[in-house]
């Protein structure tokens, strides 16, 4: 792999939320030092590495995505102190920690966009993209009027509240002349910003970054070169300065952030079908697509397609062999909980799937004991229908689920209300928990380098519309074969896959597997699955 560190050949990340993972202060939010109390419970899931969101100060219009203060941690989190502590600790328990960088936008708060805000021109005048007068704007982006005193419209990336940074325009449009080009100078300036944004964390200790939006930052940039161009920089210097250090990006499109200058990237829901198609059931729009949702492989009615995605996922493949990772997470803070509507049995086969997959996997927060989306919750922060997947983490039987000691009511969000709500402690007891099987799995993982980032993925049985998923992993030499049947129904497959005669099933549950000569035939009971190694 080149340029690229060592650490990620094994990697599995646990992102964290910082509000609601562990209160140590008593005030219904949870801190730094909370985190810090709990590194040896993240530990203990065999993990190597943390992505934490956004902790910096901030108004909190978009639950911190809205930085009002690049350079330092949110009160309400702790202190800068705290955070070089939770690196100096994970650090100390073989651990990466790496920060979300909202490269994209500021808050409406920032200084910056406040300068910028002013008639009189001064040295932020154009670190945000404004129109140069008020009744201006431009088809295909949003803009706000009448929030400043100069004549001009500021536009977003997000929310109103989101005012998008200058990364310039690759091909600024002659007749809209506010339209600055990447080598202006101001331009330039910002870029700067966000470097020493960068550096600043870095040599306090983080392990990197994971960019927000990060396709977003160029505009009239209709090929990709400009928004390459600005991360193959930041990534050359990165080599060159911090070759340790990483950025993931949330783009969503391996193939095209990985060759941009990303180590990492997430195919989440936006854009890919194949990846979409697993795990949401809805229907959904992809846009310049004509996939429709509706399907979902992980689901016990067995309407989904896993062709689309193993297909979908070659691809990807095949772009960013050796330079970089695909990540399939289990969830993030933007999406329903991958438990929604699915039994312990069946997140067993999500993750025997999840964990087996080439790249790095992500585990969001709780989603390890199973932990459900919460419905009929009021927004809060700017998370509309994002609010249920971000509740509280479910510790133990104590008031608060273990979270915080705070009155209920003054919780940065309510518990689970429900009386089956899985918690840590219990699940701690029982060996074969969705907790132990999900620390079995990523330590087999790590300890097997064909199951781990780099080992090859070929597909030994994905058809359209039928089930199961079969395939393989291999790397060296080393070869398994991965069976998962989600669907409710019995599921045969049959294929080609020379030395099965000697498959060892290493975790698994509800499969037959027999080798004649010439093919291999599998059947598997509803929700199973198995791990082979050849
Ligand atoms: C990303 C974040 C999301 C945030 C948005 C704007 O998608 O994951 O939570 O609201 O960017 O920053």
């Amino acid at each position: 792999m080149e340029n690229t560190p060592s650490w990620l050949k094994d990697a599995v990340f646990y992102e964290i939320y910082p509000q609601t993972f562990y209160d140590s202060n008593n005030d219904g939010i949870g801190d730094l030092p909370g985190i810090i109390a709990k590194l040896d419970y993240i530990k203990s899931l065999n993990v190597n590495a943390i992505w934490l969101n956004p902790c910096f100060v901030s108004p909190f219009q978009d639950a911190g995505y809205d930085v009002a203060d690049f350079y330092n941690v949110a009160p309400r989190y702790g202190t800068n102190d705290d955070l070089k502590q939770l690196f100096k600790q994970a650090h100390a328990r073989g651990m990466k920690v790496i920060l979300d960088l909202v490269a994209g936008h500021t808050s409406i708060e920032h200084p910056w966009f406040r300068e910028s805000c002013k008639a009189e021109p001064n040295k932020y005048s154009n670190y945000f993209i404004w129109t140069d007068d008020w009744g201006g704007g431009a088809p295909g982006y949003r803009f706000i009027n009448g929030f400043a005193e100069r004549s001009g419209n500021y536009m977003i990336n997000f929310f109103y509240c989101q005012p998008a940074l200058n990364y310039g325009f690759k091909n600024p449009d002659p007749d809209q002349p506010w339209q600055m080009p990447c080598d202006h100078p101001d331009v330039k300036a910002v870029r700067e910003e966000l470097r020493n944004i960068m550096k600043f964390w870095l040599d306090m200790g983080a392990d990197g970054f994971r960019v927000d939006m990060a396709p977003s930052l160029v505009r009239g940039d209709s090929t990709g070169e400009g928004i390459r161009e600005l991360w193959a920089d930041y990534r050359s210097w990165l080599n060159r300065e911090y070759p340790e250090a990483i950025l993931v990006s949330e783009w969503s499109h391996p193939s095209e952030a990985v060759p941009a200058g990303f180590h990492i990237d997430f195919m989440v829901h936006f854009s890919l079908p194949g990846y979409t198609s697993l795990f949401r059931k809805e229907p959904y729009r992809i846009p310049n697509s004509p996939f429709t949702g509706g399907v979902s492989f992980f689901d016990r009615d067995g309407n989904g397609d896993a062709k689309l995605f193993a297909e979908e996922l070659a691809e990807q493949l095949d772009v960013v062999r050796n330079k970089g990772y695909v990540s399939i997470p289990t969830g993030n803070h933007d999406i329903g909980r991958i438990r929604q509507g699915r039994s312990d049995a069946e997140l067993k086969v999500a993750y025997a799937f999840l964990f087996t997959m080439p790249g790095v996997p992500f585990i969001y927060y709780g989603d390890e004991i199973g932990m459900d989306y919460v419905t009929g919750l009021v927004s809060k922060e700017g998370g509309y229908n994002r609010t249920g997947a971000r509740t509280p983490m479910q510790w133990d039987g104590s008031d608060n689920a273990g979270f915080s000691t705070s009155p209920a009511n003054q919780l940065y969000l309510p518990i689970d209300p429900s009386e089956q709500r899985p918690t840590v402690a219990a699940q701690e007891k029982d060996t074969d928990s969705l907790l132990n099987f999900v620390r079995k799995l990523v330590k087999l993982r790590r300890e097997s380098p064909a199951l781990a980032s780099d080992g090859e993925f070929k597909a030994l049985f994905a058809e359209e519309k039928k089930y199961p998923l079969v395939y393989e992993r291999s790397l060296n030499g080393e070869r398994y074969v991965i069976a998962v049947n989600p669907s409710g129904k019995n599921a045969a497959a049959e294929f080609c896959c020379p030395g099965a005669d000697k498959a060892r099933e290493i975790v698994g549950c509800g499969c037959n597997l027999t080798a004649n000569p010439g093919a291999v035939t599998i059947s598997m009971q509803p929700a199973s699955f198995a791990i082979y190694a050849i």
